[in-house]
């Protein structure tokens, strides 16, 4: 029901069309009791300060914020989470007395995705393809998890580089290793004792390009006995296809996205949610993706 009190959340990005955020926010409303709706804004980039303003006085409870806003929104918050600092990026603002406070969900909701899948990562030897703004809150998500050796692989090493040294004083006690080919890494992940884990934050395989994989070595996927892909669309990526096929485990970003999104929720309400309606909300961003 909709009334005089009903709170506006939304999702700021250019496009939005195809956004699931808007099916997983009304049912996690629906599913917690929360009088709110969630409106996907398609907004150009010259009217973003206008839009946060326009926000603020309307009283849009919160906002998440996708591709290519993430940064952009920075100089318009009031503050930010130690998160959002760290990742110098963020996809959540909560409305306060002061203003917009931006968070980033997306390092917590990975964690959470690498619990609920039963993936652990203490004292873990990981991969990292990609070295992008996934990437960042990847390698954040793994080295909070407590990894023990994390190998990122960038085709521009520099950027693997710049990763590192922008997390990597922050968890002195993972060695952190950087090359610029898939074959490379496998010569440190041949010295590893056991089964690596790959986390694969590139944009290579999503679809439409369903056919491509950021690395076809075989010996890359022997040596990896989980596989994580943060694409959700495909529901396979044809890394999680070489991964299984090597008789790994192969997971996909679908849970990633779901818990962002939690987070968010939760944020913005001040609760914290259980796995209760996990399997449900899975459902409904499914049944969203196939309507797209
Ligand atoms: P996102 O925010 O989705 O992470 P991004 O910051 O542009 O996007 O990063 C894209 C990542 O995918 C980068 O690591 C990029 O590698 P480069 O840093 O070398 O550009 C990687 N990537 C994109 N296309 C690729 C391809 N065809 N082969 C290998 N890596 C690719």
């Amino acid at each position: 029901m909709i009334d005089s009190k009903t709170g506006l959340y939304g999702l700021i990005g250019h496009p939005v069309g195809h956004s699931v955020s808007p099916a997983l926010q009304n049912a996690l409303m629906d599913l917690y009791g929360i009088n709110g709706v969630y409106l996907a804004f398609d907004i150009e980039e010259d009217d973003l300060e206008d839009t946060l303003i326009g926000g603020e006085v309307m009283g849009v409870k919160g906002f998440n914020v996708t591709v290519p806003y993430k940064q952009a929104v920075i100089p318009f918050m009031t503050s930010l989470s130690v998160e959002a600092e760290r990742l110098s990026a963020v996809n959540t603002l909560k409305l306060t007395e002061e203003g917009y406070v931006g968070y980033n969900t997306d390092m917590p909701g990975l964690m959470r995705a690498f619990k609920y899948d039963g993936v652990e990562l203490k004292d873990r030897e990981v991969v990292l393809l990609g070295a992008g703004g996934a990437a960042a809150a990847a390698l954040a998500a793994v080295l909070e998890s407590g990894a023990g050796h994390v190998v990122i692989v960038n085709r521009t090493k520099l950027k693997a580089e710049q990763l590192k040294n922008r997390f990597g004083r922050f968890y002195e006690k993972c060695r952190i290793e950087c090359v610029s080919a898939a074959a490379e890494a496998v010569s440190l992940m041949k010295a590893g004792g056991r089964g690596w884990m790959a986390l694969q934050s590139t944009s290579v395989g999503m679809f439409p390009d369903v056919g491509s994989v950021v690395t076809d070595n075989e010996e890359f996927y022997s040596l990896t006995d989980t596989g994580y892909d943060i694409i959700f669309n495909p529901e396979e990526t044809l890394f999680m296809k070489k991964v299984r096929a090597a008789g790994g485990a192969a997971f996909n970003g679908l849970r990633m996205l779901l818990f962002q999104g939690m987070r968010s929720f939760e944020i913005w309400n001040g609760i914290e949610t259980d796995d209760t309606h996990v399997e449900k909300l899975l459902k409904i961003m499914e049944e969203a993706l196939k309507r797209r």
